[in-house]
């Protein structure tokens, strides 16, 4: 079935779905978006562009890149939290789609939570998150050119959480960073390196060992998931709760709970779907499960080999763009990030070579 948001989005209930400790939530549940009552979401129509937005890896950045991308961020947190742009509103995205604050009525007596995890619209329900987050940042400091940077933990260089997110800021004070977020493991600041198969264990493997394993594991993620399925998952499905694909499973999950706090109750912020969407480190991440499925899909023999099903093509969510204006886009539309306007800067791919 096609995973369809409501075209009323004040059709929605405080998200209460995959939180361990509701009682100790440091978020709040009430993750529905503001709505006047109005509006209802317009198709969504890919604009025309002068330039293509091309998101570099965060170890890479320029100091003037940082203070752009910074300077994006303080001005999303200064909007009022009512904002559909706000800070907060962002971060209630997440928890609106993936904690079952919506529902969707698939026949007279089944009605299911709309999720978009754990099957192949992982991938471009992230991709559309990630676009309009984009187009609001660049928005709010006026660069129309502005991309997301991606956190390249899949090359060495890369993997150690970006310097930027754990700089004090002006007055040597970490709070007055816009990219620092309390809710993260401390013990996982640089110089550690990140754990590609986390999963709330130390391992404690000297670095060296663990970049190899890191890339043995991309490897298999990558290269030796040669269905779509595995790749991708399978199609969302509401008698079947969980297929997520391999990098989804993956990578992708160990760098959620490798970030989120273990100390806190529900593992905020990275390590809870609910939080995981008021960490600037969230969007960062996803950059870079983004640019796996385009890697993926130019990998020798994988072509034409994305998901087709027609309820996978009209599966689609609504979001608030960069002119606050509500809109429903498609997964059949996010097929073609150039089309959508930003492309990846290149970064050498190490775990091509690195099979276990
Ligand atoms: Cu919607 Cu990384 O999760």
């Amino acid at each position: 079935y096609p995973v369809t948001a409501p075209d009323d989005i004040s059709d929605c209930v405080p998200a209460t779905s995959l939180i361990n400790n509701l009682d100790d939530v440091v978020r709040g549940v009430a993750c529905c978006p503001p709505h006047s009552p109005a509006a209802f979401p317009k198709p969504y129509v890919l604009p025309s562009f002068r330039a293509l937005r091309v998101r570099s890896p965060a170890h890479k950045l320029t100091p003037e890149y940082i203070e752009k991308y910074k300077a994006a961020i303080a001005a999303m947190k200064a909007l009022p939290d009512d904002h559909p742009h706000s800070w907060k509103q962002q971060g209630k995205i997440h928890c609106a789609y993936c904690n079952g604050a919506y529902h969707q009525q698939l026949s007279e007596n089944q009605k299911v939570e709309v999720k978009v995890h754990f099957s192949s619209i992982f991938y471009p329900f992230h991709r559309w998150y990630l676009y309009f987050y984009e187009r609001i940042l660049g928005k709010l400091i006026d660069d129309p050119s502005f991309a997301l940077p991606y956190w390249n933990w899949d090359n060495p260089m890369g993997m150690m959480l970006p310097a930027m997110f754990e700089a004090p800021g002006p007055d040597n004070d970490l709070r007055t960073n816009p990219l620092f977020d309390p809710y993260r493991n401390v013990s996982h600041a640089a110089p550690a390196i990140v754990d590609l198969q986390f999963d709330d264990k130390e391992r404690g493997h000297p670095c060296v060992d663990q970049v190899s394993i890191n890339l043995c594991s991309l490897h298999t993620q990558m290269i030796r998931t040669k269905r779509t399925d595995d790749f991708f998952g399978c199609d969302p499905n509401p008698k079947v709760s969980e297929c997520g694909g391999s990098i989804e499973n993956g990578a992708h999950t160990a760098v959620h709970r490798w970030v989120g706090n273990p100390r806190m109750a529900n593992h905020e912020d990275l390590g809870n779907f609910y939080s995981a969407g008021y960490d600037p480190v969230f969007y960062v991440h996803h950059a870079n499960v983004d640019r796996m499925w385009h890697i993926w899909m130019g990998l020798k023999g994988n072509r034409n080999k994305g998901p087709r099903s027609t309820d996978w093509k009209n599966s689609s969510y609504v979001f608030y763009d960069e002119n606050e204006e509500l809109v429903r886009v498609y997964n059949r539309d996010c097929v073609d990030m150039k089309r959508m306007g930003y492309m990846y800067e290149a970064s050498s791919i190490p775990w091509k070579e690195s099979p276990p």
